[in-house]
């Protein structure tokens, strides 16, 4: 599939679906099901075990989704060495990928980014509730996305944790301040009322896997994120 023309800014309120909350047996028809609800990225979750505490998929599924659906891919690595895998998930159609900042993810983070950008894919930077904002702030010029982590990383369905709120702020802040162009995305516990507080804080991608996968009407539950 071609990749997506929509160029995407941070002023876009942007929906993405987390196939994490999606039924496995079916992630193709799945991915239609969210496509059709008016996602407008698919997140990808994927967990190696090590970061974290939970082992989800990896490039052989992105793969089987990028062929079927020429939806935007966001794929979120909560792996360690994700410079090693890159080359995989950039060949399985990826058009934005995520890493992690804490050391524990075991890469330059630097070399990494640019790697990503370099094959063409957008850059995007994670960083944990744990994890101080501090962090991020050498790398805020080489990056594409802010992921804001509102849960910790491993399992759908928790709750969203609203004080992650003023990292949200504090990347508007220094955006506006530095002159810079990224999105800032919240991952965890959003649905309806979480993401009218995110929203709020400036967060303008809003990732949520159980609110819409497991929602009795799917577009509804995206219309109201949407809306929030
Ligand atoms: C958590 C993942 C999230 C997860 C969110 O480790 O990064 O993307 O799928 O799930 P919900 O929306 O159910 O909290
Ligand atoms: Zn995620």
């Amino acid at each position: 599939m071609n990749r997506p023309v929509k160029k995407w800014t941070y002023q876009d309120r942007i929906i993405a679906p987390s196939l994490l909350a999606a039924d496995f047996g079916r992630v193709r028809d799945e991915t239609s099901r969210a496509i059709n609800a008016g996602a407008d990225w698919m997140h990808l979750d994927v967990m190696d075990g090590h970061f974290v505490d939970n082992i989800s998929f990896g490039p052989d599924i992105i793969l089987a989704v990028h062929e079927t659906n020429d939806v935007f891919l966001d794929v979120h690595l909560m792996i360690t060495r994700p410079d090693h895998f890159l080359p995989r998930f950039i060949a399985a159609g990826a058009d934005l990928i995520t890493v992690h900042v804490e050391p524990e993810a075991d890469h330059d983070v630097s070399k990494t980014l640019a790697a990503i950008r370099a094959a063409g894919c957008k850059a995007g930077l994670a960083l944990n509730p744990a994890t101080p904002f501090e962090k991020v702030e050498p790398f805020l010029g080489e990056i594409d996305l802010l992921l804001v982590m509102t849960v910790v990383p491993g399992f759908g369905g928790q709750p969203f944790m609203e004080d992650m709120m003023a990292k949200v702020e504090k990347g508007v802040a220094l955006r506006a301040e530095r002159g810079l162009n990224y999105h800032i995305q919240v991952d965890g516990g959003v649905g309806t009322e979480t993401a009218a507080t995110a929203s709020k804080a400036g967060a303008n991608v809003l990732v949520a896997g159980s609110s819409t996968f497991s929602a009795p009407d799917m577009a509804a539950a995206i219309t109201a994120i949407r809306q929030a």
